[in-house]
């Protein structure tokens, strides 16, 4: 794969993907057999932390086990079908609420009420029924098809160009809270979101106060197998309509990745930090974004903190919003009977304009989706 698409294609997904329900039950298949983000290590760091994840209506718990190994099973009572966990916290085993069943971290059945007289299954023929997990820089990803490759194989070179990208990034905190604010419901598609984190063509018109922080005339996508790569340099001003930029201490280069088919992570400008977000469908009109954030364990000084919640604010109350307000209202668009197809504005010369990135996404999810044909 090159890093520029190069697909003969210049209309855009039909607007029938953004909003068919046939086409969401497609996506649900999509999402069962793909890499879902389901949080950071650090929210399991010791034997027997869990926590709880949720794909479409599929619920799901990893648990970290006193083998050091952190494991995902489906989080349902192989008894009679009771949810085993609720939300996160840390058990020493896995008791179910129901007629308290109980499994080890490993999964296996360890204790069931009988008497001498009880007919049981055999303890072997039962136990958890587990996922695979995998870790891109301390991010644990699941994937509820069972038997899926590793992350490293869907993505080759993904984890290691983080890794290069963000050296510290294994030092970083996890922070309380969405710190970069991102933590919203975004009444359009979740594709819409995507498309929109995929181009900056509307940044200068749309967001003028990152606009002027950053040179986005010098921004460049890279394009891989299920995953593209964005880097954006800053103006390098330290007054900026956005926020204060310490030139000494601070990050001065945007890194931005996107894992197919709805996971963004990436490095912004500013208080060096990473977030990583998933973007779940509610409904095809409906999309929940749910991140996680990291930031330096230690200040770099004296002004990290007020530099960090200013960028914080402007996030959640400038950045967030433009692009919300830009999502909901394409979402309009597509329900509009005169819009069925828009086109792409592709420049291998000027990827600060281009909308490559985004026909890439749209290319490989048009290979990926369960049934090919949607009327
Ligand atoms: S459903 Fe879990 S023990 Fe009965
Ligand atoms: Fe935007």
């Amino acid at each position: 794969m090159s890093n520029f698409d190069t697909a003969d294609v210049k209309r855009t997904l039909a607007s029938i993907y953004y909003t068919s329900p046939e086409v969401m039950k497609q996506e649900r298949e999509l999402f069962l057999q793909t890499w879902q983000l389901a949080g950071h290590e650090k929210q399991i760091g010791k034997s027997g932390d869990f926590l709880t994840v949720t794909i479409f209506n599929q619920e799901f718990f990893l648990i970290h086990g006193s083998d050091g190994v952190v494991r995902c099973f489906a989080n349902v009572c192989p008894h009679r079908g009771h949810r085993l966990v609720s939300e996160c916290g840390n058990k020493s085993r896995i008791t179910c609420p129901y007629h308290a069943w109980t499994f080890t971290h490993e999964g296996k059945l360890m204790g069931q009420k009988k008497t001498t007289t009880t007919e049981l299954p055999g303890r072997n023929e039962i136990g958890l029924s587990e996922i695979p997990v995998s870790n891109i820089a301390g991010f644990l990803f699941i994937n509820a098809s069972g038997d899926a490759p590793p992350i490293s194989d869907f993505a080759p070179g993904l984890c290691k160009q983080v890794e290069m990208g963000v050296p510290d990034i294994k030092n970083y905190a996890l922070e309380d809270g969405p710190a970069l604010g991102h933590s919203y419901e975004c009444r359009a598609n979740w594709k819409i979101l995507i498309d929109n984190y995929l181009e900056c063509h509307h940044c200068s018109t749309a967001h003028e106060s990152f606009d002027d922080m950053m040179d986005i005339a010098n921004s460049k996508f890279e394009l891989y197998p299920n995953f593209t790569y964005q880097v954006a340099p800053t103006a390098l001003k330290s007054e900026t309509k956005a926020f204060p930029l310490d030139l000494e201490h601070d990050v001065t280069i945007g890194q931005f990745w996107f894992l197919f088919p709805n996971t963004v992570f990436g490095q912004f400008p500013g208080v060096p930090g990473f977030y990583a977000s998933r973007f779940d469908p509610v409904s095809p009109d409906v999309t929940q974004r749910r991140t996680w954030s990291l930031t330096v364990a230690k200040d770099t000084d004296p002004e990290m903190s007020r530099r960090h919640k200013l960028r914080s604010e402007w996030s959640s109350n400038v950045v967030s919003q433009e692009d919300r307000k830009l999502c909901e209202n394409v979402q309009r668009g597509m329900h509009q009977a005169a819009y069925d197809q828009g086109w792409y504005i592709v420049d291998p010369e000027a990827h600060g304009i281009s909308e490559h990135a985004m026909r890439h996404f749209h290319q490989t999810y048009l290979k990926t989706l369960p049934e090919k044909k949607v009327s």
